[in-house]
């Protein structure tokens, strides 16, 4: 069975080892932030780090991955503070959100190996697919970022959540959990 180690964390997968690294990462380690767009290489929301290199993750398998380090963004840090987090967060470059993990990834493998980055560096680096169009403030919050991580600047944590779950389940219908009295399609008549 396939070993690698997950945001610090040894991890053994009795799963097929041609399972991609995705599914294992969101069905058995229940890390659901990287997300599956479209399982082609395509989108890139579901890409992690392996060995510090933005990879998608719907295109390794996990036997492929053996033996490796890989950080997802439930890894990148506790507090969302890493600097790409910050400056996303501060320059707007966050609509629907689905897109954003594989965002930060690849812009934070980017800051890694190069904090001064160009526009055409970053336009090279993050090549990922974002329908809200985030493009000119995600080029704007890289380039704070590269400034964050070079001690040029200071941004303030993104601010925890306001809601929390049990709130967020009143407000959205849809997060609610579903009882037979709340599901319409139970009429109770069995
Ligand atoms: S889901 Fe992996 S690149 Fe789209
Ligand atoms: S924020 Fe990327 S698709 Fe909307």
């Amino acid at each position: 069975m396939p070993r690698m180690t997950v945001n610090e964390r040894p991890v053994e997968y009795d799963m097929d080892p041609q399972t991609p690294l995705l599914w294992a990462l969101r069905d058995a380690s229940n890390l659901t932030g990287s997300k599956y767009g479209c399982g082609n290489g395509d989108c890139g929301s579901c890409m992690v780090l392996v060995d510090g290199a933005a990879l998608r993750s719907c295109l390794i398998t996990i036997e492929e991955a053996e033996g490796r380090f890989v950080t997802t963004i439930e890894g990148l840090s506790r507090d969302r503070s890493h600097p790409v987090q910050q400056a996303m967060v501060a320059e707007g470059a966050i609509q629907c959100g689905f897109c954003t993990p594989g965002i930060v990834m690849a812009g934070a493998a980017l800051i890694q190996r190069n904090a001064s980055p160009s526009k055409e560096d970053i336009e090279a680096a993050i090549p990922n697919l974002c329908r809200c169009g985030v493009y000119p403030r995600l080029v704007r919050a890289i380039e704070r970022a590269g400034r964050v991580a070079r001690r040029q600047e200071t941004i303030s944590a993104a601010p925890a959540p306001g809601i929390s779950n049990e709130d967020a389940a009143e407000a959205v219908p849809a997060l609610r959990p579903i009882t037979p009295s709340s599901d319409p399609s139970d009429s109770g008549d069995d």
